[in-house]
């Protein structure tokens, strides 16, 4: 089949690839000419494993091909024409403009047997009004009606081809599809994903989509609040978790406690889910929560390494460990490391950051000023008085803590994403500060001496104890 995806960012660039790996014949459309360029010559324009060598494999066997938007010929021939292009307003909230000027210029060019899908991730008032929108543009130029279906993604960043091959579940939201003929061409499309097809309206899979990601956000805010109940009570969430994860009604996903979620899916649509629906007059407490709970998160994180220097952080050098918004991508949209690092330098800390992707440790800096960049973690560490793990790298898990602790002016790490062992952490000699993993150390007073370089500090036994 003949498919053409409009938009190359992560969605449509990950679409367009799968759909080349399972045999269709992909054109994609993209309007920004730098992006295009590193495309065609097999460079992406953001890091996703496994995705780059796919792109490369496709284009060679000639299945995948990258054209600018004003090739007329790559909408007119395809069978279907899929819409991923972005949606976000930079600022937190909705933009639907992008998508209304690629509607406008695309669907009149449509071949009259053709499909519309669109891809990306839109607010519910406005998936209701496509059907209108496209088939309005048809009638403007005197052409027939095209099916118009919404089929939403559910990828990961980091682990994003998998979940393109083998998804959970595909959705085909249908709103305006009178002979059928968009759900067989859909069916058709994802024939090789031996994964459910779910045939529903298209607002129901809008609000599928907006669900999954709402779920997902709660039950994060939900083991944030579990932590603070086991810190109260003197237990460790992360054991609390691994029991829960065996109940079959819960599952142990998406329950690490810590600093919270960021990126351009969860805090977005939490957001502007809250901000619709009150402004719809319906009050949505959970939603509410979920938000609330994830801003605290960061707020405490800055708080215990506040304590962790002896309650001011003004002069104190902290290292931060890792700023993406998690492992596996270079991703910093939303990314707590911002908001904590921010927080850091308004209290007069000194800042200095590590992250494996040095390319955006190097943007993170010029998003916030004042951020110094280091290029491995021990030389983030060096002089340091308290250690932040924000980004759960594996790296981190691996490092050399004792080395760390010597190179070290202070030993103490508040670790953000309960990534890093305690008893390990404690036996190199630090005081560990985790999140819901027992009492909440207290930082031995002679630690804070300016010459505690050297300072043995064993971890409290409440920290260590699993
Ligand atoms: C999310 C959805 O998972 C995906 O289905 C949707 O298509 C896009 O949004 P993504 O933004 O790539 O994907 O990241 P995800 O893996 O969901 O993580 C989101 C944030 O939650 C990250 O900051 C992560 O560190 C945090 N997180 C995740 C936790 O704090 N605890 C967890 O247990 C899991």
């Amino acid at each position: 089949m003949r498919a053409t995806v409009i938009g190359l960012g992560y969605v449509g660039l990950v679409t367009a690839t799968g759909l080349a790996e399972w045999g269709h014949q992909v054109t994609g459309v993209e309007a920004s000419d730098s992006r295009l360029r590193s495309l065609r010559i097999g460079r992406l324009p953001f890091f996703e494993p496994g995705l780059a060598e796919l792109v490369t494999a496709n284009v060679r066997a000639g299945r995948l091909g990258f054209v600018p938007v004003d090739r007329a010929d790559a909408i007119g021939e395809a069978d279907v024409v899929i819409t991923a292009v972005g949606t976000h307003d930079g600022n937190g909230g909705w933009q639907t403009a992008t998508m209304q000027a690629c509607l406008s210029q695309v669907v009149p060019q449509m071949a009259d047997g053709a499909v519309l899908v669109v891809r990306s991730t839109l607010p519910p008032e406005y998936v209701r009004t496509l059907g209108e929108i496209a088939n309005g543009l048809r009638r403007e130029v005197g052409r027939p009606a095209i099916p118009v279906l919404l089929n939403p993604e559910f990828t990961q960043e980091g682990r994003a081809v998998s979940d393109f091959m083998e998804p959970d579940r595909i959705v085909m939201g249908v709103i305006s599809d009178p002979d059928g003929r968009g759900q067989a061409r859909l069916a058709e499309l994802y024939e090789k994903a031996l994964a459910p097809m779910l045939v529903m309206d298209g607002v129901d899979a809008c609000l599928s989509k907006l669900g999954a990601n709402l779920f997902l956000a709660t039950k994060i805010s939900f083991a944030n609040e579990l932590a603070h109940l086991c810190e109260t009570f003197g237990a460790d969430v992360v054991e609390v978790v691994r029991a829960l994860s065996h109940d079959s009604r819960i599952g142990g996903k998406f329950l690490r406690a810590g600093v919270g979620f960021g990126g351009s899916c969860l805090p977005h649509q939490v957001a502007m889910t809250v901000h619709t629906a009150e402004l719809a007059g319906l009050d949505v407490p959970v939603l509410r929560a979920v938000h609330q709970v994830n801003a605290r998160q960061r707020a405490l994180f800055v708080e215990r390494l506040t304590q962790a220097v002896g309650g001011s952080l003004d002069g104190r050098r902290i290292a931060l460990l890792g700023l993406t918004f998690k492992p596996d991508t270079d991703d910093l949209r939303d990314a707590p490391s911002l908001t904590i690092a921010r927080s850091l330098l308004e209290a007069g800390a000194t800042v200095v950051a590590y992250d494996p992707m040095l390319a955006a440790a190097e943007r993170a800096a010029s998003l916030v000023p004042g951020l110094v960049i280091a290029d491995t973690a021990l030389a983030a560490l060096e002089g340091a008085d308290a250690a932040g793990l924000v980004t759960e790298w594996r790296e981190f898990a691996d490092l050399d803590w004792p080395t760390a602790r010597s190179v070290m002016r202070r030993p103490v790490v508040v670790d953000g994403r309960n990534a890093l062992e305690p008893r390990e952490l404690g036996a190199a000699g630090f005081t560990y500060i985790g999140f819901g993993r027992g009492l909440v150390p207290q930082v031995p007073p002679q630690t804070m001496r300016p010459s505690a370089a050297t300072d043995g500090v064993a971890i409290t036994a409440s920290a260590a104890s699993h």
